[in-house]
């Protein structure tokens, strides 16, 4: 079965002993409650990942990962980082196609194709971001939009190696803006995302994939949200720099 997956982002936030004493936290709560089948993966900053991954060694049910890579493998490229160092620092995980980045760094599915790329053939496990804007949903043209951001930036994959892929839907209009989806306005896109996997993979691989919402989610929500078939978890953003309240959104998979 797939796995249930609450992960943090937590952004460009935390300076470097804030984002160790907020990770020990979690590390503390979860680390004996969290049951094998559900994964908290937190994507920190750079700065934070090799502390972070020493914090959680032998916690298996903890994870970290980045938010970014470079595609290129190494060289002259100053102020960036490659997928074999994120990897080294014992990550996991990386973001990639987080709406913030294709908006505000003209990230494109081509680009984006080539980071998930570098991060499989270094051992790291993207967390694809995916969704639509505000004009998109109200145009009704959301479903065109994902279906692009899915084939453009994933499905050049084989299912051997698109299995190592999670997803996120987040509704560029639901980030940051208190605006949530509502638990129908997601299920009905995850289910989408789910079929259109089955159409490209076969139904085995779909039911595989992990699909993860984000946008707004917090601990009135989460419940809601993650109740519905085809969410299997959150990507969640301002409520994870909150110990309490990203516990609280972890705890609705142990109640
Ligand atoms: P918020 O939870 O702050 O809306 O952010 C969501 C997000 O962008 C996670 O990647």
């Amino acid at each position: 079965m797939r796995k249930n997956i609450v992960a943090g982002n937590w952004k460009m936030n935390l300076d470097y002993e804030q984002g160790l004493s907020l990770f020990s936290e979690i590390v503390n709560m979860v680390k004996d409650e969290v049951r094998g089948d559900q994964q908290v993966i937190i994507c920190s900053p750079f700065i934070h990942l090799a502390s972070l991954s020493k914090l959680s060694a032998g916690v298996t049910n903890v994870a970290v990962g980045a938010q970014n890579i470079n595609e290129a493998a190494s060289g002259a490229y100053t102020g960036e980082i490659s997928a074999s160092q994120v990897k080294s620092t014992g990550s996991e995980y990386v973001i990639l196609g987080h709406s913030e980045r294709r908006a505000y760094y003209g990230e494109t599915d081509s680009l984006l194709a080539k980071k998930v790329d570098a991060a499989l053939a270094n051992g790291l496990k993207p967390i694809f971001c995916i969704g639509e804007t505000k004009d998109e949903r109200e145009s009704g043209s959301y479903y065109d939009v994902i279906k692009t951001q899915l084939s453009a930036g994933l499905f050049h994959l084989d299912a051997e190696a698109f299995a190592a892929i999670v997803l996120a839907y987040e509704p560029v209009w639901a980030i940051g803006t208190g605006l949530t989806a509502s638990p129908e306005q997601a299920q009905e896109v995850h289910a989408f995302i789910r079929k259109t996997l089955a159409e490209q993979y076969g139904q085995a691989v779909a039911d595989q994939t992990s699909i993860l919402y984000g946008g707004s989610a917090n601990p009135a929500n989460a419940e809601s949200l993650f109740s519905q078939p085809d969410i299997d978890g959150g990507l969640i953003g301002g409520a994870s720099l909150k110990s309490r309240d990203f516990l609280q959104i972890i705890n609705v998979f142990n109640g």
